[in-house]
């Protein structure tokens, strides 16, 4: 960190996910698969996948209006959006530019999307965290959206079984009290193994030059591969960051993972060494929904009364590129 790094305070979390719920039994109408086969290997039920107007846009707005009405700041007073979205409605306007309007936030203020995939809400709120600790700006909101269910080949058993649709948003504001809620933050990424899950724009060459060259367009998977990953790197990796923020791993209350796949969640668990009612899960109902996992998770069980706030929390994640990462964070009272 700067030096006089200004602390960082959340202010308020939401969410929102789609109305319509696609449940493993309705998946075998699309191929051969089983309830039984899906949940034993992801801890998956069902998920949420966006219908009529329903859109990553429209969701990330949505949770966005979530997280400022619980928050103490005013949209007016929003000073920069970064929106966290791989599964995006449209790729320009970015849809932080597009969120600023809808909102009518003031427009002399940045607003700007970037490519985390599910480790999206952890990039945006490193990234915030810095224009905060150097005073560049003092509200950001920052928005985690995607709408996975429209890019994913629905003959691709292997694939599209993981995925739903959700939004999760952060205010977080300069600290005044002297306490950062960022306890720590890291992320990383490795670029060489890139190609175990992608979404490529392949698009048309032109005719003149080579006619018919348009490929279709879907997430592909390799999901042997990104589990063996994740699972080798990301329970060593928690440790680690808790170790590095001169804490142990009694010392968290919670651990609020990505959604991907139950069993990862499990290693990292049984790395720290946490009992299950320290584990938040709600992968069964709501799937992977990338960006929006973290937040998602986080709010929800607030609202079940799973997460007591006044507490403090790991929220890691991992997803394309590969990226990862992880926050140790302060949960105040009120912020969700
Ligand atoms: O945020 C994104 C991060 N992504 C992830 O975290 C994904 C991590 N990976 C996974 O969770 C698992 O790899 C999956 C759950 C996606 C897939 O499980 P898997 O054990 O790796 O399955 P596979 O794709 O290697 O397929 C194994 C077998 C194959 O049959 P054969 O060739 O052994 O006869 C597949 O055809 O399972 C078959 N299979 C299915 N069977 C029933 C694949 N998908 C299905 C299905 N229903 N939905």
């Amino acid at each position: 960190m700067i030096n006089n790094a200004i602390p960082l305070r959340i202010a308020g979390v939401g969410y929102s996910v789609p109305k319509a719920v696609v449940t493993n039994e309705d998946l075998t109408k699309l191929y051969d698969t089983s309830d039984e086969w899906i949940y034993t290997r992801t801890g998956i039920k069902e998920r949420r996948m966006v219908s009529g107007d329903e859109s990553a846009f429209e969701l990330g707005v949505d949770a966005a209006k979530n997280a400022l009405a619980k928050s103490d700041i005013k949209a007016d007073d929003i000073e920069l959006i970064i929106v966290a979205t791989s599964a995006p409605s449209q790729l320009y306007p970015a849809m932080g530019c597009r969120i600023q309007a809808e909102l009518g936030i003031p427009n002399n203020i940045p607003a700007f999307d970037i490519t985390a995939a599910c480790t999206g809400l952890i990039y945006a709120l490193s990234i915030a965290r810095g224009f905060i600790a150097s005073g560049m700006y003092k509200n950001i909101l920052i928005v985690a959206t995607d709408n996975n269910s429209k890019l994913l080949d629905w003959s691709d058993r292997s694939c599209s079984i993981l995925f739903g649709d959700g939004a999760g948003a952060m205010v977080v504001t300069a600290s005044e009290d002297g306490v950062d809620d960022i306890i720590s933050i890291d992320i990383k990424s490795d670029g060489s193994i890139g190609n175990i899950i992608e979404f490529n724009l392949a698009g048309k060459n032109c005719p003149l030059v080579e006619p018919n060259t348009e490929k279709p367009q879907f997430i592909t998977m390799n999901g042997k591969e990104v589990y063996r990953f994740v699972a080798r790197v990301l329970p060593e990796y928690v440790e680690q960051l808790v170790a590095n923020a001169g804490m142990k791993n009694e010392d968290i209350d919670y651990l609020i993972p990505h959604q991907a796949n139950l069993r990862i969640i499990q290693a990292v668990q049984e790395r720290l060494g946490y009992s299950e009612d320290k584990v938040i899960t709600n992968i069964e109902r709501f799937g992977n929904t990338s960006a929006a996992s973290i937040p998602l998770a986080l709010v929800e069980s607030v609202e079940q009364g799973k997460v007591k706030l006044g507490s403090t929390a790991i929220l890691t994640g991992f997803g394309a590129g590969m990226t990862w990462g992880g926050a140790i964070v302060r949960l105040r009272e009120g912020i969700c």
